[in-house]
């Protein structure tokens, strides 16, 4: 594989990021909802490209001294090579230059995800019961500060 290039998101990956998203979690957003966070001022969404298609991405939004990540998926044949990771630093470095509190939800179950999260700093903070339907699950938050 060549190098894993992550950039600010545009509007023609929005279909590309749609269907990583179909293939990784229980209910994925739609291309509109994806189109919209694009549109967004507070938004950050970023691809991953490798191999010269995007083959992962990340949202979230910030707010004063908090931002929350939505959504981070990779393409299945991309797995394990990093790219989650860089993701991760490229949206910490794309938040505005303040200090701020990085927050996000994930199913008790997505060991991998949390190993991820984990890996990148990110400490458990609480439960949400029932937080997910389809299949009902409970929810791990997650927090890690970041300062620039
Ligand atoms: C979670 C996910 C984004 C990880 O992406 P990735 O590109 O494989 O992540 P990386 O290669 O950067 O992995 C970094 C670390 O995360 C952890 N990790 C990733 N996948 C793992 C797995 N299947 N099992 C255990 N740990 C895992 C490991 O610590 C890994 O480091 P290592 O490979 O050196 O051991 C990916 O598995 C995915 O898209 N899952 C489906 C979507 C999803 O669940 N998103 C999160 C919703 S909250």
């Amino acid at each position: 594989m060549s190098d894993i290039i992550v950039r600010k998101a545009v509007l023609e990956d929005v279909s590309a990021i749609a269907e990583i998203e179909r293939m990784s979690i229980p209910q994925p957003w739609s291309e509109a909802a994806f189109a919209n966070a694009l549109a967004q001022e507070n938004a950050v969404t970023l691809a991953a490209v490798c191999d010269g298609a995007v083959c992962g991405f990340i949202t979230g939004v910030y707010v004063l001294d908090s931002a929350d990540i939505y959504s981070v998926a990779t393409a299945e044949e991309y797995r394990r090579k990093g790219v989650g990771g860089k993701l991760l630093e490229a949206f910490f470095g794309a938040l505005p230059d303040e200090a701020f509190t990085v927050g996000l939800e994930v199913r008790e179950s997505n060991l991998a995800a949390i190993s991820l999260y984990e890996k990148n700093g990110f400490e458990r903070v609480g439960l949400r019961k029932n937080f997910y339907s389809d299949p009902k699950e409970n929810a791990v938050l997650m927090t890690k500060f970041i300062r620039k």
